[in-house]
């Protein structure tokens, strides 16, 4: 059984498509007996760059609904809150007098934000030593992530061998990246990927007169409805086959290929395909929105599940380390 975690930044404002088929559902599909699956909020990680009390909350929240929304009923994947487990800080205080300053300054992440402001705060320069501290002090075996986040996770893996040798112990699991290297492109509107600054990407959770409005605006060929149009070429049927089933793919082939089928009837089809997809994410979703008890009672059955585990880590380091005196008998 390998221990996988994931986090998911609360620093967006929305769930995309791009979210959902990048990240989430390979997530969901890794959760099998093979795997023990957890996902939490970095919620401190936020705090480098999120500084309005107000637009963090509405982030959490608005996270944690279209994280449950979209979490399949059956699954068995535990949801946790970085900012509520007590002893995460203390474990990073004590990995950082393991970490070199050398390694820091070649951190990506602090030489981005260094290049765009003119002062940076220590939260960004020290953000790989927490997210250290997020993977080993719960024995997580793999990390599936972006290319972007490679460096962090070999960070972890160094911070953790340096402590490990250090006190001539072993304490501390090595993580293991995951990368994903294709980057799902899908397409939206146009060609390229979706993005926010191309503002051609669909929210999960936008209302159906919005959904629509924007696959109505995705780029087709010009073929008058009469002509036969080719599939394999096409923004709206690159879409359709993200959701649709194989043999609806093949049936709306079909219509493509035959004639008296126009784009407009495919976006048509392709909005019908994305709402029924997401239906039950969309409904509970919106019953989030009165009422988020349920998911504050898990998160507190989940917080208090992975403290007890962060704690017994601490408690071993505290005597490894020398801060804590040997139990008596
Ligand atoms: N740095 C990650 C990102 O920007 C978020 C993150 C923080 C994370 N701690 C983590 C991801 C631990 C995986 C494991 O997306």
């Amino acid at each position: 059984m390998k221990k996988i975690l994931t986090g998911i930044k609360p620093t967006w404002n929305g769930m995309h498509m791009w979210n959902y088929f990048g990240a989430l559902k390979p997530l969901f599909d890794m959760d099998d007996w093979k795997n023990d699956v957890t996902v939490f909020l970095p919620d401190f990680h936020s705090l480098t760059s999120i500084h309005n009390w107000e637009v963090l909350r509405n982030n959490r929240e608005r996270l944690l609904k279209e994280f449950f929304a979209l979490m399949p009923e059956k699954s068995d994947i535990t949801v946790f809150e970085q900012s509520k487990i007590n002893n995460l800080n203390n474990i990073v205080w004590i990995l950082n007098s393991v970490t070199p300053y050398s390694m820091m300054l070649r951190a990506h992440s602090f030489k981005d934000s260094q290049n765009k402001n003119s002062e940076i705060n220590m939260a960004v320069f020290n953000y790989p030593i927490l997210m250290t501290a997020d993977i080993i002090s719960y024995d997580f075996d793999i990390v599936p992530v972006w290319k972007d986040q490679k460096q962090h996770l070999e960070f972890a893996r160094d911070i953790a061998r340096n402590f490990n040798k250090t006190y001539n112990c072993d304490i501390f699991k090595l993580p293991e990246a995951k990368i994903n290297e294709d980057l799902l492109l899908i397409p939206w509107t146009d060609w390229r990927k979706m993005s926010k600054s191309y503002d051609n990407f669909i929210w999960i959770f936008d209302s159906e007169k919005i959904m629509k409005k924007k696959i109505m605006t995705i780029v087709t060929g010009s073929e008058t409805l009469e002509e036969p149009k080719n599939p394999d070429n096409c923004n709206i049927f690159a879409l359709i086959k993200l959701f649709a089933s194989e043999s609806k793919q093949e049936e709306i082939k079909q219509k493509y290929l035959a004639w008296n089928y126009g784009y407009w009837h495919a976006k048509l089809e392709l909005l019908e395909i994305v709402l029924d997809y997401f239906k039950e994410a969309r409904e509970k979703y919106n019953s989030f929105e009165n009422n988020m008890d349920y998911i504050y009672e898990k998160l507190e059955e989940w917080n208090a599940k992975m403290n007890k585990i962060c704690d017994e880590k601490y408690e071993k380091i505290l005597r490894i380390t020398g801060l804590k005196q040997k139990t008596r008998g």
